[in-house]
């Protein structure tokens, strides 16, 4: 069946919308498995923990689940209660999200409208984009300097009609960690501006560098910040999709004006009070990462590429060959990487860092095909 949109529907959809890039999530195993008649596929391009959820989470949606027909509690008071202790604010400090994603497209909602400017990095996850056309806005993006955002520049970009402005700590598709102090003029050159400030902690948690800033240190002194954190990675609960912003309480009341009643269901709200509460989980998932990491830099940098230094749970890499061949002939070795072409870097692979068996499966791979 046409798959072609009808010229009635393109008259008539909105023009944000139709002006939207479809968002590339990486292959998932099942379909490449299917299409080229493997088995045995390792995916390593979405960032997930590959050690999957922690044991308690499981228990807990196991012990939710006759609960199943019944609507969740809308806001999720029980999880945002354990959230607020755990950064010493109060409940109406946190909005529960089905995905930080959702959270995202929420304060979009909220903020941006027609021409509207938002700035973001060049090279960053498709959802800054996604949600400012959403809405009609236009996307500032600045290059990327050191593979990091450019915080200086990307204060000058701001405008009368900025509205948002996304910095992702650490990065994402290159996993560098922003500077304290760079942080610190941004939130001060942002004060005042009219401007909200998104910052996106998706991979805080795996972070070892020391003085790495993080949102709630700032929250209390600072009108125009929010923190997103997500679920999905070192949690492990990816598939059920949850995750929460902080930010002062007349943020969060605005938020909860756009919210979907009910949109995060009630196994990932059950889950994720019990993954938080198992903080052994999180330490081992660090711990099998950063082993994880050191494997691979030693055997990419061996193989002369060049690859980015990451706080995160993946590396990105500039092959010596092709990356789009590259990608292709990962793939027909059942191995599931991400061509960071989608991200506006052609030139590089995004691997995520996986379990010790799959990390040495991918370097053998690599070793084949490149
Ligand atoms: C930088 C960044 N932010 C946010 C997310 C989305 O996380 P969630 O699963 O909570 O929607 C991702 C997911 O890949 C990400 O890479």
């Amino acid at each position: 069946m046409s798959s072609e949109i009808p010229d009635w529907a393109k008259r008539r959809i909105s023009p944000y919308v139709l002006s939207i890039p479809e968002y590339v999530p990486g292959k998932p195993i099942a379909e490449v498995e299917r299409e080229l008649g493997i088995s045995g596929a390792i995916k390593l391009a979405s960032n997930e923990n590959p050690l999957g959820p922690s044991s308690r989470a499981m228990e807990a949606i196991i012990r939710n689940v006759g609960a199943a027909h019944i609507y969740p509690e809308s806001s999720g008071p029980e999880l945002r209660q354990s959230l607020a202790e755990r950064y010493g604010v109060s409940p109406d400090c946190v909005v529960l999200g089905n995905g930080s994603d959702e959270i995202m497209q929420m304060l979009a909602h909220v903020f941006v409208g027609t021409d509207d400017e938002v700035i973001f990095p060049e090279n960053s996850f498709s959802m800054y984009r996604i949600v400012t056309r959403l809405f009609g806005g236009r996307c500032v993006m600045v290059p990327l300097k050191n593979f990091g955002p450019d915080l200086k520049v990307m204060a000058a970009a701001i405008t009368p009609r900025t509205r948002l402005l996304f910095v992702s700590n650490p990065h994402s598709p290159t996993g560098t960690i922003i500077d304290r102090s760079e942080f610190e003029d941004l939130l001060d050159a942002t004060q005042n501006k009219g401007v909200l400030l998104i910052l996106d902690e998706a991979y805080r948690e795996y972070v070892e560098m020391s003085d790495c800033p993080s949102g709630i240190d700032y929250l209390e002194k600072t009108d125009h910040l929010i923190f997103l954190r997500t679920f999905s990675k070192i949690y492990g609960l990816a598939g059920l999709r949850i995750g929460y912003g902080v930010a002062k309480p007349w943020l969060i009341r605005l938020v909860n004006k756009v919210r979907p009643p009910f949109n995060v269901n009630l196994l990932a709200q059950a889950s994720a009070i019990a993954a938080l509460n198992d903080q052994d989980h999180v330490r081992k998932s660090r711990e099998v990462n950063s082993r994880g990491k050191i494997f691979l830099y030693e055997n990419l940098n061996a193989m002369g590429f060049d690859a980015i230094a990451s706080e995160a749970n993946f590396i990105a890499f500039r092959p010596t060959c092709d990356a789009g061949e590259l990608y292709s002939e990962l793939l027909k070795e059942g191995i599931i990487v991400r061509h960071l072409k989608s991200f506006g870097l052609p030139d590089y692979i995004r691997v995520t860092v996986g379990l010790d068996d799959q990390n040495t499966k991918f370097i053998e791979a690599l070793k084949r095909v490149s």
